[in-house]
């Protein structure tokens, strides 16, 4: 083993030494025994020196991505890892870099995905990026988002976090409708090819009107939210691959949506007017109008989505099975990693069980991790 090692280039070599960890971890966990996890360690090895990379089996592909999710420190919804579903996309597109065939496998992922409201954890992984060659990309960080549309007067109209992507996807012949929420197209782009952009056909963005179980007026606001979240921009880097297409669907929690998305100034900024519909004096700040329109609209989002019957959970359920995750892991002999700013909800955080406690947020392989937007050519921001 150690002999066919010497002749690898060093840059295989790293790669090598992380197939071989993802390798020991499988064995570890046990689902690989000593002998064929050697077995595994000498064909990779093998592999890497004669083409400079490998391919993962369908298994080290599944356990190898609910490993990374695992190791994510940003996500409060771990106690799920082992139920994460993992779709091997990696032949789609071929060689040559179909745009069309792989736009109809994200549609197809979507539309897995929502499973009628009771919505699947779901990660669809694409060709892997090779020596030479890259993988494709999406140029959306969710499949599903809103656009926005910077006005003369330097306001937005829309999602105010999607400002550069949008005028991205105008540039390259989008027709905007202009509306609070224009559902933007997927832009797909294989390394080196002219990205191509698609709109997404109605039935594959469902959305979720917002109303409060006690303010009649409350929809008339207009308020709304795309079912669930799906993040497109992270890579997923596993045993030594980096796979820079790998889409991963989940339920949202309800201050993602109530506490972040249609609330914060720099996003839908939505509480005056919530607050004004409340009667709540906003000339003050102490007669807290902020919180307490934050909490009924976080209610209505909720109550919104359990009506509709769509998947969604709470920040003190999400909170408590996060701490029942994190003492199975540390049973388990493992590490919990964790961001505490990332995983305390962004209301009502001293009321969950995660407030007194404290976090390693170290990263370990394999993982998620962001990536450089891919139209500016520095790719620095965002
Ligand atoms: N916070 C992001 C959003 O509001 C989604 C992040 C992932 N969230 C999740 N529940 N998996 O769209």
């Amino acid at each position: 083993m150690s002999t066919s090692r010497l002749c690898v280039p060093v840059a295989t070599g790293a790669v090598a030494a992380e197939a071989a960890d993802l390798v020991n971890q499988l064995a570890a966990e046990g689902h690989l025994s000593a002998e064929a996890a050697q077995r595994r360690d000498r064909e990779v090895a093998n592999e890497l020196a004669a083409t400079g990379t490998y391919r993962q089996s369908a298994e080290e592909l599944l356990l190898g991505s609910r490993i990374a999710w695992r190791n994510n420190p940003q996500c409060i919804g771990k106690f799920y890892w082992k139920g994460l579903e993992v779709r091997d996309c990696r032949e789609v597109g071929g060689a040559g870099g179909d745009e069309g065939a792989l736009f109809e496998a994200l549609v197809e992922h979507l539309r897995l995905a929502w499973n009628g409201g009771r919505v699947r954890l779901l990660l669809s992984v694409f060709a892997s990026s090779e020596p030479g060659r890259p993988g494709p990309r999406v140029w959306n960080g969710q499949l599903i988002r809103y656009a926005g549309y910077r006005r003369t007067d330097g306001s937005v109209q829309g999602d105010p976090d999607s400002v550069r992507l949008t005028e991205a996807v105008r540039q390259l012949g989008w027709r905007a409708r202009g509306t609070e929420y224009d559902v933007l197209p997927l832009v797909i782009q294989w390394p080196g090819r002219e990205p191509r952009w698609f709109d997404l056909p109605p039935d594959a963005v469902p959305e979720v009107r917002i109303s409060h179980p006690d303010y009649p007026w409350f929809e008339r606001l207009g308020l709304r939210w795309h079912a669930f979240p799906t993040i497109s921009d992270q890579i997923l880097e596993l045993g030594g691959l980096r796979y820079p297409l790998a889409p991963f669907s989940a339920w949202y929690t309800c201050t993602e949506i109530g506490a972040r998305n249609l609330s914060d100034t720099n996003r839908y900024d939505k509480l005056p007017e919530i607050a004004r519909g409340m009667g709540l004096d906003t000339g003050r700040d102490r007669t807290l109008w902020r919180d307490r329109a934050l909490l009924e609209l976080t209610a209505a989002v909720l109550h919104s989505y359990d009506e509709a019957g769509v998947s969604i959970i709470d920040h003190h359920f999400a909170t408590k099975q996060f701490v029942r995750h994190e003492e199975r892991e540390h049973k388990s002999g493992r590490r919990c990693p964790a961001d505490w700013s990332a995983i305390v909800p962004a209301t009502s955080g001293s009321t969950t069980p995660i407030w007194q406690r404290r976090y390693d947020a170290t990263r370990i392989h394999p993982n998620f991790a962001p990536q450089p937007v891919p139209w500016t050519s520095g790719g620095a921001g965002d």
